[in-house]
């Protein structure tokens, strides 16, 4: 199973998948990692691992249809089976998902349908909620929809922060990412 990882910040999920493909744990190829602006770790630490990278910035674009197209057009060049959106912050178009239907996977760190966007984890907090998690599904064009493949609880504790919260939750997320990519992989017909 191919797949293109797509990340916007420091790519520790991404990291998980790197890792778990180097000890054999995840039997897939890695084609490539691609980010939507320049100077992320997501990009640094893929090079480091020897990964194919590439940067389509969606600030050197004058429309957001056309960095759309070559984002479409570059993740298409891969012939991934799975495209793996790892902390992407950008919404993509219906032409994107359609490009890639079915196959266009996300995490999430919230239980969708609660909390979707930017800040599930804040929304979470402030709602008050005692549980929350995370959630890998496949993308449709909305913000954080689509089927739900896995998901995993996290307790909120009371001296809980923002940022507490999140990295109890990515804990749960890498490892939910990783062995949902596996249980993918184990399923797809040889090539
Ligand atoms: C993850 O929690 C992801 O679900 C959210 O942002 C975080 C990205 O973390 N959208 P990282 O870049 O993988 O470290």
């Amino acid at each position: 199973m191919r797949i293109v990882v797509l990340v916007s910040g420091t790519g520790s999920n991404l990291q998980a998948v790197i890792d778990a493909v180097k000890t054999g744990e995840l039997d897939v190829e890695i084609a490539a990692v691609g980010a939507d602006r320049e100077g992320t770790y997501g990009i640094e630490r893929s090079s480091e691992a020897g990964l194919e990278t590439f940067v389509v910035n969606f600030n050197s674009f004058p429309t957001r249809d056309e960095w759309d197209a070559a984002l479409t057009a570059r993740v298409a060049s891969y012939a991934p089976d799975v495209v793996v959106s790892s902390g992407f912050m950008r919404i993509v178009s219906a032409d994107f998902i359609e490009a890639f239907h079915g196959r266009y996977l996300n995490t999430h760190p919230a239980l969708l349908p609660a909390f979707p966007g930017a800040h599930g984890v804040r929304d979470a907090m402030a709602y008050g909620v005692k549980v929350t998690g995370c959630t890998v599904h496949w993308a449709d064009a909305g913000v954080d929809t689509g089927p739900v493949i896995a998901q995993e609880a996290v307790t909120v504790e009371e001296s809980d922060s923002e940022e507490t919260l999140h990295e109890r939750i990515k804990v749960v997320e890498r490892r939910l990412l990783v062995s949902t990519l596996a249980a993918l992989a184990a399923a797809a017909p040889p090539a």
